[in-house]
């Protein structure tokens, strides 16, 4: 039996399995490899500022001549630049008493001065401070001028922007995880709803996968659905289709390819994890996130400190994360990832991985019928 639903057709793709949009990770050579392979590859450009995305849509472009997508968060409410370390309910003595906690863990840690720490610059100084209502404008405009194939939200309701994007042909879909966010971003008229469960990797839902997938898909009605959180194999790509999903939005299984943009000992924390190895954690970027625990995710859960609201708590986190990453400590930066990962024994090449989730859940769902 060969995988096959209407994502196919809306999409322009050979097989229902879409690399999820994570953040950094999902770039160029890693979207274009998964379309390559007959997938969706789809960039996880959440804190490119305008010119980084612009170059990797451009990059993509010429790597692969099949549809891609670029994946951006629109968060409901955020701030302004103009009212960043405003007082109000984040006062900079907030953010200033966190900063010096973090720069104890570093000192403790042998880790260097945040000052002398390079992050990983994904935005031009001159462009809008990450997260702030400005920067996510700025990227929606570069994703409007691209007319890209098709836009993901990871986090938000792409409906302001719906006009725009259709008039593009851009396809449209939305990350959800509640029944209730599905109908909201339903009603925008969009493509494509993926439901991610508690088991995925990043910002993920309190609903499990196996619960949350086929409750949106009774409540969305006519709409596809792709189900996401902790499909790793082509079991779980049969899964999700036993849940009603016509796809699969996959992110950790691709993190463990040789075309991923993480770092090498990241890549290596992920063969080592087991399904044991992640906790929910909002000491990165203040959201409720699936990583894998750490040094520092320990720390602060045992701190009992309340995380700051984006973007702040990034300001707080980035430069240790930032420090771990240039002195590989794969103990303190592992990153995110879903509970799957007790399944990944090796780095491979993106292409072998997609094959084996196809051939897998051709396999498995015939054998289910
Ligand atoms: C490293 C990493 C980064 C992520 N960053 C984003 C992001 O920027 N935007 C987004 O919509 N989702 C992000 N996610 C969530 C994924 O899009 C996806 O929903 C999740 O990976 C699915 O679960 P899985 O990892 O078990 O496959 C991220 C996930 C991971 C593992």
């Amino acid at each position: 039996m060969t995988l096959h639903s209407r994502v196919c057709d809306i999409l322009g793709i050979d097989y229902p399995i879409v690399l999820a949009g994570m953040g950094g990770a999902s770039g160029p050579e890693l979207a274009a490899a998964v379309s390559n392979a007959g997938g969706l590859g789809v960039l996880g450009a959440a804190a490119c500022g305008p010119k980084q995305l612009r170059e990797w849509i451009q990059r993509t472009r010429a790597l692969t001549d099949k549809p891609f997508g670029v994946d951006t968060l629109l968060p409901a409410s955020v701030r302004r630049a103009r009212d960043l370390g405003a007082s109000g309910p984040t006062p900079a003595d907030q953010l200033s008493d966190l900063q010096t906690f973090a720069r104890d863990f570093m000192a403790q840690e042998g880790l260097g001065s945040p000052d002398a720490v390079g992050h990983r610059q994904m935005r031009d100084t001159d462009e809008p401070p990450l997260f702030t209502a400005e920067f996510f404008d700025a990227q929606m405009e570069v994703v409007i001028e691209e007319r890209v194939p098709v836009y993901a939200s990871g986090l938000g309701n792409p409906g302001p922007w719906m006009e725009q994007l259709r008039a593009n042909g851009t396809k449209v879909m939305a990350v959800v995880g509640a029944v209730r966010h599905a109908i909201q971003v339903k009603s925008s008229g969009l493509d494509i709803i993926v439901a991610q469960g508690h088991d995925g990797g990043g910002h993920n839902s309190p609903i499990g996968t196996l619960a949350l997938i086929p409750q949106v898909v009774d409540a969305v009605g006519d709409t596809p659905v792709l189900g996401a959180g902790g499909i790793v194999d082509g079991r779980g790509v049969a899964a999700a289709f036993m849940l009603g999903a016509e796809g699969v939005w996959v992110g950790s299984a691709f993190l463990a390819s040789k075309e991923a943009n993480i770092f090498d000992f990241q890549k290596q924390a992920i063969v080592d994890a087991t399904e044991e190895g992640t906790v929910i954690s909002r000491s990165v970027t203040g959201k409720p996130a699936r990583i894998i625990r750490s040094k520092w995710t320990d720390l602060w859960s045992r701190s009992g400190r309340d995380p700051l609201p984006m973007p702040y708590q990034g300001m707080v986190a980035g430069p240790v994360m930032a420090a771990a990453n240039r002195d590989h400590r794969g103990d303190i930066n592992p990153g995110f990832a879903g509970q799957g990962i007790g399944m990944i024994r090796s780095v491979r090449p993106a292409a072998e991985i997609f094959r084996d989730l196809v051939t897998g859940a051709e396999r498995a769902l015939a054998r289910g019928r």
